[in-house]
């Protein structure tokens, strides 16, 4: 082995923005909206690699952690993911029929109780039945109540609904005295358990409509009362009234013990990457318990589920979930160092926590060896690489912008798609490296395929992959020639010849000192602009003698590229009809002309030691030190057919290693 491990202290990163929204997704099976992060971190989405770029916070950022944990635990906490878990309930026998709405004047019966009614004097007497008169009575004193009217005496009539079921009610309805007598008229009111929610004084042949609503539980009743006010006669009143009950949640049985405990221990663990500990349950019980009390005493509808979603916010907010303590020697205990292993693969692979497979395996005690780990890299990679793709090649070559910040032309979102596809194919493929530049093929939707003069996939199918040297390759793909299309020509071919030297060459240039800075403003006002781009910039480069270091080997790159303009379309003279060839070679190798660029890189081995580099460093979640820097040679080493090894067996190898540097092992 060329590289011992690493001794340096490893600092503790944060989940990116992109690893957060999969994770959410994943513990949802369903997507979860890029747009809970459109304000959440910008400091995240500086592109880079996860790792690298993770331990950036700002102060919005916490704030705006809050209410993306509220949307997460509010789009896990429903009652149809709880019924998938939960016992089915029992519905507990109610004493009455339980309906959507109750009708006073349709659900009246010769039966006391019947669709919950009840019929009684204020005193609390039971009034009696009587078939004849069909309705029900306390001759001694005078009151009665039948199916659309209440009638009092000395005592009040009252029409009581005694409640099966625990939810929020509105109660509508009327009522009316209706006896041309004379008299003083009435007092009705609305009460639940005897306490007036509506009550009116209402005179002679007058009416008065109601609507109430209020919250019940089982057994809470709500009655409508008549009184005769100081005088008895005339009180014959009309009443009308229905009970609509919005919909009960199924929760009722649920309990801690029978369902809560099973859904926070399998979702927060999720989040966490490892098993809750036993003092972590033993809080969020506590915590369940107080949060549900607090609910059912604010009346609300269903504590049980109140409850859960305020473990769930507090769970989420754990700095366990954003932060990631397994990547560090001491971060997981020892019993859970193969969920250390298992959480690595994955945020390496699914840029999310394990999935079933891999959890049972490391619940089992099963990736305690090389071969194990290996076997299950490999079943990842295979099953699913448009993950890696994204989260590795696209902050590598920069196609994964599009799902973090706003586009910035109409051809964007076609440039992110071609890109991302190319990459990926190659990828799960098996291709080296170089086949980055000469894939042979490309992917174009409708505008790509008018813009690059191919043809249209046919209708229905979005993406079509269509063979061509033309294009496909990173160099000749619209992603990368159009982004520097709204700059100046000089912008425009140095920011195309560092992207080729630091992104596909992985070099480095010195930083620019402000010294550099002033020398070039002072030199751009002086550059005569009718002479051909490539003896501006020849001038440039002679402004002084710190020019070169770095322009040297930026221009030739990006001036071979100009047989594309800003848009990316080939050209072959400049607008004034000037031929376009570039005689200035990049470390003495010519490059006229774009085909003869891409060949030098084709045949360079930095192409697939900078790939290499770039996972090493993807898998270490830090730069590869000076005496690691061993392993890219070995990695990226040609094998006994003089044949350069896939992207996929280096990334397979590359985890592998990085379990050895980083002390992540089983
Ligand atoms: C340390 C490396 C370095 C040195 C030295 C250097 N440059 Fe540059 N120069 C760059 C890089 C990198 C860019 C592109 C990034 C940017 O625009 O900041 C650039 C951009 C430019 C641009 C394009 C500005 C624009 O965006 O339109 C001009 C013109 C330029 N350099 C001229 C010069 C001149 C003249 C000198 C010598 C006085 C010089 N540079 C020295 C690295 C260097």
């Amino acid at each position: 082995m060329c590289a011992p491990p690493s001794q340096a202290v490893p600092s503790l990163l944060r989940v990116s923005n992109a690893e957060y929204q999969q994770m959410a997704s994943d513990l949802l099976s369903a997507d979860f909206a890029a747009e809970n992060f459109k304000s959440w971190t910008p400091l995240a989405q500086v592109e880079g690699f996860d790792g690298l770029s993770a331990a950036r916070f700002d102060s919005r950022a916490l704030t705006e952690q809050l209410s993306t944990i509220e949307t997460l635990a509010a789009q896990l906490v429903t009652e149809a993911r709880l019924k998938t878990m939960c016992p089915a309930t029992q519905p507990t026998p109610a004493p009455c029929a339980v309906k959507a709405t109750y009708n006073a004047q349709s659900d009246f019966s010769a039966a006391q109780g019947q669709n919950c009614w009840s019929y009684s004097s204020s005193d609390g007497k039971a009034l009696t039945y009587d078939a004849a008169t069909m309705r029900y009575g306390d001759a001694s004193q005078g009151l009665f109540v039948w199916a659309n009217g209440q009638h009092p005496g000395n005592g009040d009539a009252v029409r009581k609904w005694t409640s099966p079921l625990r939810g929020n009610v509105v109660v509508t309805g009327s009522f009316k005295d209706t006896d041309p007598g004379g008299g003083d008229g009435i007092k009705v009111a609305v009460r639940l358990k005897g306490k007036d929610l509506w009550s009116r004084p209402i005179p002679n042949r007058s009416s008065e409509t109601f609507e109430v609503r209020t919250f019940v539980r089982p057994g809470d009743t709500l009655e409508l009362v008549v009184n005769r006010n100081a005088e008895s006669s005339y009180d014959s009143t009309a009443v009308e009234a229905a009970i609509a009950v919005a919909a009960t949640p199924v929760t009722a049985g649920w309990t801690w013990d029978n369902c809560g405990q099973a859904f926070v221990n399998r979702y927060a663990s999720r989040m966490f990457r490892r098993p809750l500990r036993a003092e972590e349950l033993a809080q969020y019980q506590t915590l369940f318990a107080s949060f549900e009390q607090g609910a059912e005493q604010a009346d609300l509808p269903s504590p049980f589920i109140e409850a859960l979603r305020g473990v769930m916010e507090a769970a989420l907010a754990s700095p366990n979930v954003v932060m990631k303590p397994e990547l560090i020697a001491e971060g997981f205990t020892a019993d859970e160092k193969q969920f250390a292993v298992a959480s690595k693969l994955s945020l390496f692979l699914r840029s999310s926590f394990p999935d079933e497979a891999l959890w049972a395996l490391a619940a089992q005690g099963q990736l305690s060896d090389d071969t194990a780990i290996e076997a299950q890299v490999r079943r990842l990679i295979d099953e699913d690489t448009s993950r890696l793709a994204l989260n590795f090649g696209g902050q590598w070559l920069g196609f994964r912008r599009a799902a973090l910040s706003a586009e910035k032309s109409p051809l964007d979102a076609s440039y992110y798609g071609e890109s991302g596809r190319v990459f990926e194919s190659l990828f799960r493929d098996d291709a080296p490296a170089w086949r980055l530049l000469k894939p042979g093929f490309t992917y174009v939707d409708a505008p790509l395929a008018m813009q690059y003069k191919l043809t249209a996939p046919p209708t229905g199918t979005p993406w079509h992959k269509v063979d061509t040297d033309a294009r496909g390759g990173f160099l000749n793909q619209g992603l990368f020639l159009a982004a520097d299309a709204d700059g100046s020509e000089f912008r425009r071919v140095i920011h195309r010849g560092l992207w080729v030297l630091t992104r596909v060459l992985c070099r480095s240039l010195p930083r620019l000192d402000a010294a550099t800075r002033d020398e070039i403003n002072a030199s751009v006002g002086k550059i005569d602009r009718t002479l051909p781009l490539s003896e501006q910039m020849r001038f440039h480069r002679q402004a002084s003698s710190r020019c070169p270091a770095c322009h040297q080997e930026m221009d030739p790159l990006g001036l071979a590229l100009e047989k594309y303009d800003a848009q990316g379309n080939r050209r072959e003279t400049t607008p004034d009809g000037k031929p376009i060839v570039n005689d200035f070679a990049f470390n003495g190798v010519p490059v006229e002309n774009p085909e003869q660029l891409i060949q030098m890189l084709v045949d360079s081995p930095e192409v697939s030691a900078c790939m290499t580099d770039r996972l090493l460093t993807y898998a270490f979640n830090r730069k590869p030190s000076t005496e690691e820097m061993c392993l890219v040679s070995t990695l990226a080493a040609k094998d006994s057919q003089g044949r350069a090894p896939s992207m996929k067996e280096v990334a397979v190898r590359a985890f592998l290693q990085s379990l050895k540097q980083t002390g992540v092992s089983p």
